[in-house]
């Protein structure tokens, strides 16, 4: 695996590729792999000439500084598990290579989705998102990009800023990988103690009861049994909401047809974990 870190020589080595009409599918990620990253990665390498990934703890997609601050940096382990598994090239930029001195944070419009669920709870993270996925889009020159389900909303936000930039990359998404007992593999996983590791599978449960006992109608009691599940094992519930699994309209009342995907965020210490299941396509 070839490693760069600035944008001048991963640009060299894209725009070699790029002469050759060789596919590249690309992987972004903030590092502390795991096997979500990973299954991104080896997807990305049955369909692509070739596969690049990125690790970059991205400053300005994180609202509270102490996330910031407290994200988990593996770089070493991410570089044994990115090679096993047959990445071609990792781009490992530093901040100032990202956002030069002087670089002015653009302004996306990214309407509906900015307002609810973790745009609602996270202001400015998406807009992050955007400036750092933009920026890598236009280095790296993709034409396919994965991206986990786990990030339900982040993967509606992406769609729309290719939109919005007119990139015409691919948009990939993937099926969320889970540990054995059902919590959806995060970086943030490890920074659960041992007692708060146990208890973090009630999210997945409460995914499965509701599933379970979803029906038709008014879906406010579901959504309430969920978050007074949660509550009750330690967390402080940010939501537990229902959307329209096609724009994130929320769902208060279903009519057994609509799309629907549940989501969920919520705290266990200081740790934020999100998850979300879709119900029905
Ligand atoms: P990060 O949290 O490192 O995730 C990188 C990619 O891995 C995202 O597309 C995410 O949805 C996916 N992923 C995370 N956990 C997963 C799991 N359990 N199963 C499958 N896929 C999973 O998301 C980001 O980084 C950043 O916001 C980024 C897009 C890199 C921009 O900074």
């Amino acid at each position: 695996m070839i490693i760069y870190k600035t944008v001048a020589k991963i640009a060299a080595f894209i725009r070699v590729q790029n002469n050759s009409r060789l596919n590249i599918g690309f992987v972004p990620t903030m590092g502390a792999l795991h096997k979500g990253h990973i299954s991104l990665i080896e997807t990305a390498k049955n369909e692509n000439d070739l596969t690049v990934s990125s690790i970059f703890v991205n400053p300005t997609q994180f609202n509270n500084a102490s996330d910031f601050e407290k994200y988990p940096i593996t770089i070493e382990a991410d570089i044994d598990q990115l090679e096993a598994a047959g990445c071609d090239v990792l781009f490992l930029p530093s901040v100032n290579e990202i956002y030069p001195p002087g670089t002015v944070a653009p302004h996306y419009d990214l309407g509906y989705l900015e307002t609810v669920l973790e745009g609602k709870f996270r202001p400015g993270h998406y807009q992050g998102v955007c400036q750092v996925v933009e920026r890598l889009l236009r280095i790296v020159e993709p034409d396919k990009l994965y991206l986990g389900q786990k990030d339900y909303q982040q993967c509606m936000v992406l769609i729309k800023l290719l939109q919005l930039k007119k990139i015409n990359t691919i948009i990939q998404i993937e099926t969320t990988i889970r540990e054995n007992d059902g919590l959806a593999m995060s970086s943030r996983n490890a920074r659960l103690n041992e007692q708060e590791r146990k208890h973090a599978v009630k999210i997945f449960e409460t995914l499965m009861m509701v599933k379970k006992e979803l029906q038709p109608g008014n879906l406010e009691p579901l959504k309430q049994k969920g978050a007074e599940f949660l509550n009750r094992h330690q967390f402080k519930v940010d939501y537990v909401e229902f959307a329209d699994a096609r724009n994130l309209q929320i769902i208060d009342h279903w009519d057994g047809n609509t799309p629907l995907v549940v989501l969920i965020a919520a705290y266990l210490g200081d740790v934020r974990l999100i998850d979300n299941f879709m119900l029905a396509q």
